[in-house]
């Protein structure tokens, strides 16, 4: 079978064709309006082991677990009154919230944690295929550990196509950038634990109190974090990236003829165009804030396929999803350390 063969286009018979797959506890890519997921049955340990299995990544890090509606998630976790309220607010949509878990999520989910996080995605595909199945489903973002996250349905077809059931394609992700991740464990103590298209100032304002975690960008420090996969470190693209700030003209500090697959990345189209020898892209048009972040891991990938190996990227605007957007950024260009707990630092 070819990777290319593994591409279902979104109509009816393919829906049915993944219910049916997923009920035999296969994997499916499958799209949200964050990125693409690498999903199986949540309640099943074998889905989940393939899922730890075919993502090369640690059982140490815990699934998120996607259902159809809030009753649902609510049901395998216990809820209090800071989940209700977001979930209310935000549901469906890009927030996953951490609680403390009921009996039925596997504990190989969970990553051994007492706590599981549950996500209710907005994505009209992923609402049409949850609605068909009676589980929820597990679904880390669907790159290989440690590699930039799917925003469509080729790249999961490049990375891990081989390895999957099928690919269900519904297009380019409306955020490319992943969910936001409240810990909510404690009532009235929410923290967050991922910056992503729901900025904390929307979150304070539901919640009615500050959420921890979320002055200033993520600083990397470790003793700020309270979960495994939340900290700072590169997961990122082959190319190594150098940060320029918002709005700086972008160079390349000094011209570097021994690597000419350099690649200049603005986040809009750059007037005057610079006098560089270097390829030149930009993530929106007009700057628009939800295009870069849209646009965002797709050139980054792209990039790599042309064979870029050093980009120099300018930042984006902080606040609102600029904000989720820098801190990907700070993760791609930060460089692997041999601390071995570094491996468990990363968004995976
Ligand atoms: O937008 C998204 O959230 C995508 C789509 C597919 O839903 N999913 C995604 O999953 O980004 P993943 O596995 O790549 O990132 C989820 C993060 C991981 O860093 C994991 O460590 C963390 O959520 N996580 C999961 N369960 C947790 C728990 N019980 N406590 C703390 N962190 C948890
Ligand atoms: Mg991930």
């Amino acid at each position: 079978m070819t990777d290319a063969a593994q591409i279902l286009e979104l109509n009816e018979d393919n829906l049915t064709r993944c219910a049916s797959l997923l009920r035999e506890d296969r994997l499916v890519a499958v799209p949200t309006e964050t990125v693409y997921g690498l999903a199986g049955n949540s309640l099943s340990e074998h889905a989940a082991h393939q899922i730890f299995t075919v993502k090369g990544r640690p059982l140490i890090d815990p699934l998120i677990s996607h259902f159809y509606d809030t009753a649902a998630a609510f049901s395998h976790v216990r809820a209090n009154a800071d989940a209700r309220r977001l979930a209310d607010a935000f549901w469906p949509g890009p927030l996953t919230l951490v609680l403390p878990k009921g009996p039925r999520i596997p504990d190989l989910v969970t990553a051994g944690l007492p706590s599981a996080a549950v996500r209710v995605p907005a994505h009209p595909a992923m609402r049409r295929l949850l609605a068909r199945i009676d589980f929820p489903l597990a679904a880390p973002s669907a790159n290989p550990f440690g590699y930039v996250s799917p925003t469509r349905a080729e790249h999961v077809a490049t990375t891990l196509g081989s390895r999957l059931a099928a690919i269900l394609d519904a297009g380019p992700c409306q955020h490319g950038i992943e969910s936001t991740i409240v810990d909510l464990r404690e009532q009235g103590n929410a923290k967050l634990l991922r910056p992503g298209p729901i900025d904390t100032d929307a979150l304070e304002a539901t919640l009615g109190q500050p959420v921890a975690g979320s002055s200033g960008p993520a600083t990397g420090d470790r003793s700020a974090q309270t979960a495994p996969g939340m900290l700072s470190k590169h997961y990122s693209p082959n190319a190594t990236i150098e940060i320029r700030p918002h709005g700086a003209p972008l160079a390349s500090p000094k011209p570097d003829d021994q690597n000419p697959a350099t690649a200049l990345i603005f986040n809009q189209r750059p007037t005057p165009m610079p006098a560089s020898k270097e390829p030149v892209f930009w993530l929106s048009e007009g700057g628009n804030l939800s295009e870069i972040g849209q646009n965002f891991f797709h050139l980054l990938q792209q990039c790599d396929q042309m064979g870029c190996t050093r980009l120099i990227v300018e930042a984006a605007p902080e606040g609102g999803v600029g904000t989720a957007i820098n801190d990907r950024l700070r993760r791609a260009a930060a460089k692997p350390t041999n601390d071995p707990h570094d491996r468990q630092d990363e968004y995976h």
